[in-house]
């Protein structure tokens, strides 16, 4: 028998423990007499022990061992408290448990209320109250310590609803809340409802909630796996009645927590005691492992009742609860809620009368059908009858209506039974909320937990001795903690209604987010009709016509073929880094010496001379850092600006671009103005060869590596592209064979307003603040220059909305370039997330919740997403043409990439590639990325030059 395996008590133990409440006097005192009680006999009547009865004695030794197995030791509440405590710290850091150990599943309530919610709502209550579901219509007034009355309605929930299909239970719901709702003056649109559904969901927001399995009497068929808010919206919509936005989902034990009318301090603690039993609690995020988020609280239902330790509940496990459990609906689940939940406590008495009915100690040894029916005896008749005044005259009434004859001293037993089952689920509540209290001490590292515990459920609303046990238990296991206790407030209704007035906010935000988001979202006709332009602008502009795209030859006419060789330098300016190297050309492969220097703004703005001698001093210095001092060695020079070129040395800068604009450069041979800057430097010797665009190098250098790479694309600062054409279509070229590669200068491409459809407000806000407004329309939605912004002011927009940073912006957020584009990246990556959005916004200066760090992401999102497939389509347009120009039925061509945004973006490069797919899919493109910048690319160039003049010379 399990209480033989029990310990002894200390003497102050047991009475701590025996002691029943209400007053009852120790039950063991009055053995004696319980064992004589007057035990008749009624030979032969139906339901009753005709044989083997019991004498006397043993009948006092019968209940006595029934009884006994209701005892737990302040010992064993230790042990299942440090037991429980364990599951749910087990829990919290994500270690897979059984089915059996609690779930603490984090809710999306990460606040207590403000007092400050308002509004009307509608709740909907399912699966706290037993058979019933409640409507509630709550008004939140916005003011502390003011509360409407709200109205409300229960139904009755047919058995047949209970454990039939799913759809037939939501349209039960549905059903009710327009009855409900018929009765008052309502709009029968735009209603919002807080659903409070109580069972173990796994939640994936304020309005997103999966059923991971029925408790309690529940078991509907094709709920289980399934987002409960869905099948509710589905219900409402198919009755038609009403159209009401079910905004948040919640369990009882939530609503409870967020309901209680905020005293000294907030509630922090959710206990609920109804036909089920849990309890939610206040938990540091960075303590809970599911969640990416380590600031702030969040709410976790830590969902006790399926907490099952055989280690610890084995032994305390009556053979009663035993046999409760084989004619459950769930057996061999939520063990621990069977024996304090209130669906449970008068099925636990009724067991045990019957047991003694049938052992021939209760009832004269009769039985009666009700008394062995499931679910006869009800949680009320357990706490009426074990009333210490009132009960024994209750004990009489309700035993007799279950058909029962009840004797005079079986009344006294039966208070017995119900006292020791009713005291053991306060006892076991009390030691299940001490571990909660001690997980709050412990991640708040308090010596004394000073904490107010919300409780609901119709067991403390109607059964006080249940609180006053499970205080005085709570004392005695947790005597460090302050612990006040409220009662919720409409039975937690009033809490729902707040954590829907919240989600109502927050869906608000969002809906706001995704109109100010929506044209960034282009769609597949959108990005075709990108391509199609960009398509006509290249003819145009390769025939010498009007056009942005101004298709500028480079007299590069073929890409290496692999038998330059030499030693040569290159400057590479245009991009993030100004750099200079030494490239060694040889028949093993090409070697590259490079130092970076810095062009600070005010020489990238400042004059031209003053620029030019700048690049020539860094020359110098690296010259002489490489031992290279005195000799002329042939330079390539990476240039990366539109430059009409007339020849492989000669680059007139048609107009600045990014952010350079030093002055008296425009129009100007850039060849000539490095020279000049040279002759200024006497000493050095210097023979520039080749000048080329960043894209050129590109292409060149990867091309070294695969001959098919015939297209050069740039993504970093600014955005650009060239390819091999036809030298035939390359009208101010002549010849008609061969190729030459084309600088798109793409970067221009709707500069005469071609996508001014695709334009936003935030596009116009960064080029009227840009060095170049009107200019470069197509790079100013790509590029890394410009991306950082346009995020920017879109967080500008939405603050000033009041969606992010409870609309207050900071400074800084004002400041232009503060927000730089490797946040994307940074905000992007997929490893770092939520986290890292905080960490960077609050560098800014700005303190972030945690929706606002995903709206945050959300924008950066959309606006990488935008620049990708804007790139995309360009380079659709590119291929297509290539193809159709060598009249291919499939082109098989690579693409060498260079730039900080493609190489650092966690998605752009997949996107581009996804979006070239779409747009162009015949033609099958890889994308190589360049290693060694365009540098290496202009000493190809320039090494190509060099041979074709060996060979003219000889
Ligand atoms: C570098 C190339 O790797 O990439 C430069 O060497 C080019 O020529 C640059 O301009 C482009 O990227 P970003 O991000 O530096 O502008
Ligand atoms: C059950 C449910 C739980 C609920 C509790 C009280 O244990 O699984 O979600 O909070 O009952 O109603
Ligand atoms: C700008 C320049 C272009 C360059 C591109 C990438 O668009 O005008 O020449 O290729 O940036 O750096």
């Amino acid at each position: 028998m399990p209480h033989t395996e029990r310990e002894e008590l200390t003497p102050e133990e047991s009475d701590q423990l025996l002691l029943l409440p209400g007053g009852y006097p120790p039950l063991w005192n009055h053995m004696d007499s319980i064992g004589s009680v007057g035990l008749r006999q009624r030979e032969g009547a139906p339901g009753c022990s005709q044989e083997g009865l019991p004498c006397p004695s043993d009948s006092s030794e019968l209940v006595l061992e029934c009884l006994q197995q209701f005892k737990v030791t302040k010992t064993q509440l230790r042990q299942i408290q440090a037991s429980l405590l364990g599951s749910m710290e087990q829990a919290l850091g994500g270690q897979t448990s059984p089915a059996s150990a609690v779930r603490m599943l984090p809710t999306y309530v990460g606040s207590t209320p403000h007092g400050t919610e308002q509004g009307d709502f509608v709740v909907l209550e399912l699966g706290a109250t037993g058979a019933s579901l409640r409507v509630l219509w709550v008004t939140l007034v916005g003011i502390e310590g003011h509360r409407m009355e709200p109205r409300s309605q229960e139904f009755v929930i047919p058995p047949e609803v209970m454990l039939g299909p799913g759809q037939q239970l939501f349209d039960f719901a549905a059903h009710c809340l327009s009855e409900f709702l018929d009765a008052l003056p309502v709009d029968k649109e735009g209603l919002q409802l807080g659903f409070s559904f109580s069972f173990p969901c796994h939640q994936t927001g304020l309005d997103r909630s999966t059923l991971i399995s029925w408790t309690k009497g529940f078991r509907c068929s094709g709920v289980e796996g399934h987002d409960v808010v869905q099948l509710l919206r589905d219900a409402i919509k198919r009755q038609g009645a009403y159209s009401i936005d079910v905004v948040a989902v919640v369990n009882d034990t939530v609503g409870t927590m967020m309901g209680c009318e905020p005293g000294v301090g907030p509630c922090e603690v959710g206990l609920v005691v109804d036909t089920g039993t849990n309890a939610c609690y206040m938990e540091e995020a960075r303590h809970v492992a599911v969640l990416d988020e380590d600031r702030g609280r969040v709410c976790v239902s830590v969902e006790w009742g399926s907490f099952s330790d055989d280690g610890v509940l084995g032994p305390v496990l009556t053979t009663f609860d035993h046999a409760l459990d084989r004619e459950s609906l769930n057996p061999g689940a939520q063990r621990f809620e069977k024996m304090i939940g209130g669906l449970y406590l008068g099925e636990l008495v009724r067991l045990v009368l019957a047991h003694l009915a049938q052992r021939g100690v209760l009832f004269g040894g009769c039985t009666s059908p009700a008394l062995l029916s499931h679910g006869s005896i009800l949680l009320e008749h357990v706490a009426e009858m074990k009333d210490p005044l009132a009960g024994a005259a209750r004990v009489h009434a309700i035993l007799r209506d279950l058909g029962l004859s009840v004797g005079a001293s079986d009344a006294e037993l039966v208070q017995y039974v119900c006292a020791a089952v009713f005291t053991r689920a306060a006892r076991l509540c009390a030691a299940a909320l001490a571990a909660v209290l001690a997980r709050l001490q412990h991640s708040r590292e308090q010596q004394v937990l000073q904490i107010a515990v919300a409780t609901g459920g119709r067991v403390f609303e109607r059964h006080p001795s249940f609180l006053s046990i499970l205080q005085e238990t709570v004392m005695l296991l947790a005597p460090e903690c302050d612990v006040s206790f409220i009662p919720s407030v409409d039975g937690g209704g009033q809490g729902v209604a707040m954590v829907t007035a919240v989600a109502a906010r927050l869906a608000a935000h969002r809906r706001l987010l995704e109109e100010t988001l929506a044209p960034f979202r282009l769609d597949h006709e959108q990005l075709a009709a990108v391509r199609a332009q960009m398509r006509e602008a290249m003819v145009k502009g390769l025939r010498g016509e009007a056009s942005s795209l101004r298709m500028l030859p480079t007299y590069v006419r073929a890409t290496p073929d692999g038998t330059e060789r030499g030693d040569f330098l290159a400057l590479d300016l245009g991009g993030t880094n100004f750099r200079v190297l030494l490239v060694r050309v040889t028949a093993g492969g090409v070697k590259i010496t490079s130092q970076v220097y810095s062009i600070p703004e005010y020489v990238a703005q400042g004059s031209g001379q003053q620029l030019f001698d700048h690049i020539v001093d860094c020359i110098v210095d690296f010259q002489q850092k490489q031992g290279l001092s005195g000799q002329s060695l042939p330079l390539g020079f990476t240039f990366s600006f539109p430059c009409r070129q007339l020849g492989l040395d000669q680059g007139i800068l048609l107009n600045w671009t990014k952010g350079f604009n030093a002055s008296d450069c425009e129009g100007q041979d850039v060849v000539c103005l490095l020279r000049e800057a040279i002759g200024r430097r006497q000493a050095v010797e210097l023979n520039v060869v080749a000048i080329v665009n960043d894209t050129v190098g590109t292409m060149m250098s990867c091309g070294y590596e695969d001959p098919r790479c015939e297209v050069g694309l740039i993504v970093g600062t600014g955005t650009n592209a060239c390819y091999m054409e036809e030298l035939q279509n390359v009208a101010a070229v002549p010849g008609d064979s061969g190729h030459m590669c084309i600088n798109m200068e793409w970067g221009a491409f709707g500069d005469d307003g071609s996508l001014d459809l695709l334009r936003t407000c935030f596009d116009a806000n960064v080029d009227q603040a840009s060095i170049n407004p009107g200019k470069q329309s197509f790079e100013k939605m790509i590029s890394g220059m410009y991306l950082g912004e346009i995020v920017r002011h879109i967080l500008l927009h939405l603050t000033s909305l009041g969606v992010l940073f409870r609309g207050q912006p900071t400074q800084r957020l004002q400041t232009r370039d503060i927000f730089k584009t490797k946040f994307l990246s940074e905000i992007e990556s997929d490893s770092l997330a939520l986290r890292q959005v905080r960490a960077i916004l609050e560098d800014l200066g700005l303190s972030l919740t945690s929706d606002d760090a995903l709206m945050v992401l959300e924008v950066c999102q959309a606006v990488s997403q935008r620049a990708a497939q804007l790139c995309g389509a360009g380079v659709a347009a590119v291929v297509e043409k290539i193809r159709e120009n060598r009249g291919l039925e499939e082109l098989t061509v690579s693409v060498g990439v260079d730039g900080t945004l493609y190489k650092l973006h966690p998605h752009f490069s997949s996107l581009v590639a996804a979006t070239v797919r779409e747009l162009a899919p015949r033609c099958v493109v890889t994308f190589l990325q360049s290693e060694d910048g365009s540098g290496k690319g202009a000493a190809l160039v320039t090494a190509v030059a060099c041979r074709l003049a060996q060979m003219a010379h000889v």
